[in-house]
């Protein structure tokens, strides 16, 4: 095997321009193909930047062109040579209205032939992909996000930096933190049979620096959280955190406007108009059955109560009888888009989420055709037309029953008709906040009320009261933000106050002792002078999903997890050795599955 030697690097392959035409330079990388043709040798070289066509001429060195006729993909060489225009020009490479003639050849490192093809859309497994991840992130869209990803951090940075905001680092050994999920336990070796959990977020440390008059911390940030894994989620992920003192909800969300709207526009060159568009809670549910709607296309959520009123038809009557609701969306220009298979996977979807059926009403141009046909008065179908604005060519979807489960089965309806007839464009952005969130959701299996963000989160001031009175409609200063429906950011103004702390701890059930137990470091430093204070964090992975139009966590991830939570290049969580547990005073028993 060779080495550089005296060969320094002068210019990245992908950066090479007719400009350079005549100048000598020397690239190193990969060879990604290599051919032989009319007599010469043309090796495809790669590196960071990109390709560059590389000419090997018998006529000019015959021992160079033997050398070059050995190359095989993925050998890491070293050239020199002189920058040429090229005869055949293609115009599908940045550099390809030139070539480099070589004079000089050096290969730096064989390769066996790699398990997976060095280029996008390769049709390869993702499984495969993840288990030779290094060899999946040498293809140039992986190269791409991940600087995408390093140049977002950079600006993340810079802004807050000329904010005066202090980045600062929390611990990643620690109490576990309140943001509902399962925390991953790490044991302590010198502390038998105690453990520390990594954090779910650093919540209560960047409270404690509010109470320690940092007035504006932010830090980039890795989050663990044991929870099912989605195609949004993944187990240790990172947040922009924030926390800042001496605000309210309105200068949180001005500041970050301005993030979020310098972000884009570096990043795509789209420009967003201040302020973005807000939602409360209720209304999202209401409009589109979901706190993080999709506004890129409409079909919004329509109360049909006053259109069958007098129904005859049971489903209907009784649904609001029951104190329930019957509502729809019009799928615009889809009326004959779905089979009665296609229908019948809608419906399968629209239950998933809780709906009893899926009633249908398609307007044609010979008239009406729907699942109830027979149990629909004339006026009620008029009724509803208008009521939905339907015109011919549109298909009606409804469904009845308790208030919650029919927004939100209809919310989800809706996203899978959008994604089936592919109204979802990657390259559009919508974005909103929500505001207003509940301060408590009630857990159906714990049979109490939760906190629905966490519960340091204030209350409005005029819904205090309704924390004892009245806690389903309690509201709290807690806003997300949205982009193209996904929740890439959300925060809230915290408690500073421990009598209002104690009558948030009493509302979730917890007695003095629990919440001294848990949390009481915090409840003490409370006692010492609190500034009021709030914050935001963002998910860094999710907000380059959307910048990079992508809707896989795992490619805006270096070395991400699999859905199981596995790695499958490291092979990770693994057991571990006899002596690894002892020191750590673990046994592991295993139960054995029925
Ligand atoms: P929250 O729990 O909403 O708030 O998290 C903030 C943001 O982090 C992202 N996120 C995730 N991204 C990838 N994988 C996951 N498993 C995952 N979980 C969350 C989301 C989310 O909007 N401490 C509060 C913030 C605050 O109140 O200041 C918190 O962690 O984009």
């Amino acid at each position: 095997m060779e080495t550089m030697g005296n060969l320094r690097r002068t210019h990245y392959c992908g950066t090479l321009r007719e400009a350079n035409v005549d100048e000598n330079v020397v690239l190193m990388g990969w060879v990604q193909k290599r051919r032989s043709l009319g007599g010469l040798v043309f090796v495809d070289l790669r590196d960071t930047e990109g390709i560059c066509q590389i000419v090997f001429d018998p006529d000019a060195q015959a021992n160079l062109f033997e050398k070059a006729s050995s190359l095989r993909s993925e050998f890491v060489i070293a050239v020199k040579g002189v920058v040429k225009p090229r005869e055949s020009v293609n115009l599908e490479l940045p550099s390809g209205k030139i070539e480099v003639v070589a004079d000089e050849l050096r290969i730096l490192d064989t390769a066996e032939t790699p398990p997976i093809y060095i280029k996008d859309d390769d049709g390869v497994s993702e499984t495969k992909r993840l288990q030779y991840r290094y060899l999946d992130l040498r293809k140039p869209s992986m190269q791409n996000r991940l600087k995408l990803r390093a140049k977002v951090a950079k600006i993340v940075r810079d802004f807050y930096e000329e904010n005066r905001f202090v980045e600062v680092e929390t611990p990643m050994l620690n109490k576990p933190t309140p943001e509902g999920a399962r925390d991953y336990l790490v044991p302590s070796r010198v502390n038998p049979g105690k453990f520390y959990a990594l954090p779910q977020s650093p919540q209560i440390m960047k409270q404690l620096l509010m109470v320690s008059g940092m007035d504006r911390y932010y830090q980039i940030v890795k989050c663990f959280r044991d929870e099912d894994l989605r195609a949004n989620r993944q187990p240790e992920f990172t947040q922009i955190d924030v926390e800042m003192s001496f605000v309210d909800v309105e200068d949180i969300i001005e500041l970050h406007e301005k993030l979020i709207t310098r972000i884009f526009k570096e990043i795509r060159g789209v420009e967003f108009e201040m302020p973005f568009m807000r939602l409360t809670y209720k209304e999202a549910m209401e409009r589109f059955g979901s706190d993080k709607p999709d506004l890129r296309f409409g079909s919004e959520i329509t109360d049909l109560a006053s259109v069958f009123a007098h129904s005859e038809f049971k489903v209907f009557s009784s649904a609001l009888e029951g104190g329930g609701t019957i509502r729809a969306i019009n799928a615009k220009g889809c009326a004959t888009a779905f089979s009665k298979k296609g229908i019948s996977k809608l419906e399968k979807h629209a239950k998933l989420y809780g709906a009893k059926g899926l009633i249908w009403v398609r307007k044609t141009e010979e008239g009406v055709e729907s699942s109830i046909l027979k149990f629909l008065k004339d006026t009620e179908i008029e009724a509803l037309f208008e009521t939905m604005d339907a015109e011919a060519g549109d298909m009606i979807f409804l469904v009845s029953g308790e208030y919650d489960t029919t927004v939100t089965a209809l919310g989800q309806l809706r996203l899978e008709i959008a994604r089936k007839m592919e109204w979802l464009n990657p390259d559009e952005f919508k974005l909103l906040w929500i505001t207003e969130f509940p301060v408590f959701e009630y857990s159906k299996e714990e049979d109490r009320y939760m906190a629905k963000h966490h519960p340091f989160t204030h209350p409005m001031e005029e819904d205090i009261e309704k924390m004892e009175t009245d806690p389903k409609n309690a509201r709290a200063k807690a806003y997300d933000i949205v982009i193209n429906g996904e929740e890439i950011g959300g925060g809230s103004i915290r408690i500073n106050n421990g009598e209002l702390q104690a009558k948030m701890f009493k509302a979730l059930g917890f007695t003095e002792e629990e919440a001294m137990h848990q949390f009481g470091f915090l409840i003490n430093a409370f006692r010492f002078g609190t500034p009021p204070h709030g914050g935001i964090a963002f998910g860094l992975d999710r907000l380059v999903m959307t910048l990079t139009g992508t809707e896989n966590i795992r490619d805006v991830v270096a070395f991400p997890k699999t859905q199981s939570a596995t790695c499958l290049m490291t092979d990770a969580p693994t057991t571990i050795s006899e002596q690894q547990l002892d020191e750590a005073h673990i046994r592991v028993e295993i139960e054995e599955k029925e």
